[in-house]
């Protein structure tokens, strides 16, 4: 397909649905219940307005920017999401080199289907580690250590998946894992059975905020960040504990269904953060997503699905137009905003009306 035709991230969609097994876009575009948190995730960003500045000397914009110490070419990542080669037969090691190539962080799912090392080595870009507890606790503490070990820097630990979601796309398909997408990090989740039996019961769904402290020594001195939160309350604690940043988000609307938008609950959270970096998922599709996300606080943004669909259109070619696309338009949007860097990016900027 011709690439160059997609002219942005919600393009990518239709031509991932012709490329993929039915029930594999269906895990990929599902959400929770009747999917209001998946479309409020859409629809939140359109009541925030942009204060544009004007007669501001934009002759150079830079987008670069650094999330939590790891420096990006521009602040948006491949959010963690399970079972790349779903998409696409080169998997994660394509959305890492893609990545990579644009300078753009990758954070990898425990539940890749190339592992830990195999990315590290293709990649060669920015990147960090999710990680989802396994009951044996050891598997979770090593995975965090080979990832650590393979010079991932950041690990994310995942706080919003005690159990999936109600997903009633995925019911009706049914997730068949084929062997040869099965994820590559455990020994025991070859099979279909095998990972559907990984998320019900080897998940541990027993974790508490003290668990940070562990995974927290098992990171050594790479940063930790708690993924999944949407509440102040909850803010406080990942700062109380030691958390390093905090990834606003509700999975993609997977999850608990009526959950509110990231982009909604941003400030209040950005306000009890204290010491935490504080970034968001969900719903960004425009360079005016990330910039509204920005100003409102967040230090960087991550993208799910539209790169995964990238990923299903065009393998590494396709991540890479995505995140090219991505690119012009936050450098557009900077532009006309009027700011050159994007720390200039502030809470000025945006306005209700
Ligand atoms: C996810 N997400 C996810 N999150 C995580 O921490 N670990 C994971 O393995 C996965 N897997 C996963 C698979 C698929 C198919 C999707 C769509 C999502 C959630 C992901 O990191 C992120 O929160 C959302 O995808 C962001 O929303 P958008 O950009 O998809 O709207
Ligand atoms: C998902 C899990 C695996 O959202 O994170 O499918």
């Amino acid at each position: 397909m011709d690439l160059e035709r997609i002219l942005n991230l919600n393009q990518f969609e239709a031509h991932a649905r012709e490329q993929m097994e039915p029930y594999a876009f269906a895990y990929y575009c599902g959400g929770a219940g009747d999917e209001i948190t998946m479309r409020r995730n859409l629809d939140a960003w359109n009541r925030f307005s942009l204060r544009p500045r004007v007669f501001v000397d934009i002759s150079s914009v830079d987008i670069s920017s650094s999330m939590l110490g790891t420096p990006v070419s521009m602040p948006v990542g491949f959010a963690p999401t399970a079972l790349h080669k779903l998409a696409h037969p080169d998997g994660e090691l394509a959305s890492a080199r893609a990545t990579g190539e644009a300078g753009a962080l990758i954070c990898l799912s425990t539940l890749s289907t190339y592992s830990i090392e195999e990315v590290a080595k293709a990649g060669g870009g920015p990147r960090w580690f999710q990680v989802y507890v396994h009951k044996d606790r050891e598997l979770a503490i090593e995975l965090v250590q080979r990832a650590v070990a393979s010079g991932y820097s950041g690990i994310v630990v995942t706080a919003d998946l005690p159990a999936p979601g109600y997903r009633e796309r995925e019911f009706a398909h049914g997730l068949t894992v084929p062997e040869d997408a099965s994820p590559a990090n455990f020994p025991n989740t070859a099979t279909e059975e095998e990972f559907n039996d990984y998320l019900d019961h080897l998940h541990d769904r027993s974790l508490t905020w003290d668990d940070l402290s562990w995974m927290r020594e098992a990171a050594g001195e790479v940063p930790v960040l708690v993924k999944g939160l949407l509440t102040e309350e909850d803010a406080i604690l990942a700062n109380e504990h030691g958390a390093d940043g905090i990834i606003v988000s509700n999975h993609g609307g997977r999850q608990l269904d009526r959950s509110p938008a990231p982009i909604d609950v941003l400030e209040e959270i950005v306000q009890a953060a204290g010491e935490c970096e504080v970034f968001l998922d969900g719903g960004v599709r425009r360079g005016i997503d990330v910039v509204t996300a920005l100003a409102l606080g967040a230090k960087g943004v991550f993208v799910g699905r539209p790169l995964l669909y990238a990923l299903a259109a065009g393998g590494e070619e396709g991540v890479g137009r995505a995140l090219e696309l991505l690119r012009a338009e936050i450098e557009n949007a900077m532009t006309l905003l009027g700011v050159t860097r994007v720390d200039e990016i502030t809470r000025a900027h945006v306005g209700p009306n």
